[in-house]
């Protein structure tokens, strides 16, 4: 390893992936700077960190320029799910475009190599199944997921426009569905809902008859494409889709999530939302033959280790493990 370690900036690093990336980085001897607003983020995410040597933490909202010196950058920072993106829709566009903009122009002044975590919901709501990145998406312009399906792709064309017009060294991915120890407990996604209501003992509820599928990426298989995208040739970038395209139906996944902690919760169906859809899956085909990369956690193992962690995170909050005290209620 080099004695100069490489400076690294991670926007959103106190987030569910930035936390996970940061502590890849760190572990490999980068030099780490974590900058975060801690909207959804949390201090607790990369608490653990703070005592090494090439880790800190930088209060900052990317709305407005930061000036650092760095070799490379991720840019993570914006919230993800439709709760907290919808919260102040406003900010959220403003954090996906000022923010690239910012980020953008900081790479440029530093010609630092710089990633960005798009997303699967710029192909909105799709008429073709699964994905490719060749797909151009069906978004609504003007409905109340636009200030985040719109502002990422807003972001992608200005990751682009500075790829063609400054010769900026860019990567974009586009990430499906991801879970994982620190995960938002009350962001409203399936994973963490059913492991939440099942520790505590609470009904799991399905929407629909619960056939409609899923594909879940574990945190570490999605953290290791997205350090193999960084690290391939600067002609590699993007837009590449990174999920987990393997298949489960939400109502597998209820049976499993009780299985695995021997919850006594019972499933109760409610009515399909309208928007739900019935079928969300990446195609990588093009990011396992560019970065020769697939997912290899069983989703059995990926449940395994967030059931543990949110078992933690409910003790801490009501003192003992929240099993324990759905045992004892
Ligand atoms: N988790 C997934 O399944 C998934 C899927 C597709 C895309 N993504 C993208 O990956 C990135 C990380 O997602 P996540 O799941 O870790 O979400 P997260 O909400 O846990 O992390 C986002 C982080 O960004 C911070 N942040 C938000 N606005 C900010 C601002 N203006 N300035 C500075 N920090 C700000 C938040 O406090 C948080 O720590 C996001 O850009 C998201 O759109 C995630």
């Amino acid at each position: 390893m080099s004695i100069v370690a490489k400076r690294v900036l991670v926007t959103g690093g106190a987030g569910f992936l930035g936390s996970h990336l940061c502590e890849r980085l760190v572990a490999r001897g980068d030099d780490v700077l974590c900058v975060d607003n801690y909207f959804t983020g949390r201090k607790d995410n990369v608490a653990h960190l703070l005592g090494e040597a090439h880790f800190e933490a930088l209060r900052h909202d990317i709305t407005h320029p930061l000036f650092v010196e760095v070799d490379e950058i991720y840019n993570l920072a914006c919230p993800a799910s439709p709760i907290h993106y919808q919260f102040d829709p406003v900010q959220t566009t403003k954090t996906s475009v000022i923010g690239a903009i910012n980020m953008l122009g900081l790479a440029k002044r530093l010609k630092a190599k710089i990633f960005q975590a798009s997303t699967s919901e710029v192909y909105g709501d799709p008429s073709l199944h699964p994905q490719p990145e060749t797909y151009r998406g069906n978004v609504n312009p003007i409905g109340p997921r636009a200030c985040y399906d719109e502002g990422k792709r807003c972001a992608e064309t200005l990751f682009f426009d500075y790829f063609r017009q400054h010769s900026l060294k860019i990567r974009v991915a586009r990430i499906f569905n991801t879970y994982g120890p620190r995960m938002h407990p009350d962001d409203g996604r399936v994973v963490s809902n059913f492991i939440v209501q099942a520790l505590k003992g609470a009904p799991l509820t399905l929407y629909g008859d619960g056939s409609q599928t899923r594909a879940f990426c574990f945190v570490d298989d999605l953290i290791e494409a997205v350090l193999r995208l960084m690290a391939a040739p600067d002609h590699v970038t993007g837009p590449l889709n990174l999920g987990n395209p393997q298949e489960t139906s939400v109502a597998e996944l209820a049976e499993l999530v009780i299985a695995l902690t021997g919850s006594r919760s019972p499933i109760i169906r409610r009515p399909l939302p309208v928007d739900d859809p019935v079928q969300r899956c990446p195609d990588i085909t093009e990011a396992t033959a560019l970065l020769a990369w697939q997912p290899t956690t069983p989703l059995k193992d990926g449940l395994t280790s967030t059931i543990a962690y949110f078992d933690r995170l409910l003790g801490d909050r009501t003192g003992g493990t929240a099993s324990t005290v759905t045992a004892a209620a």
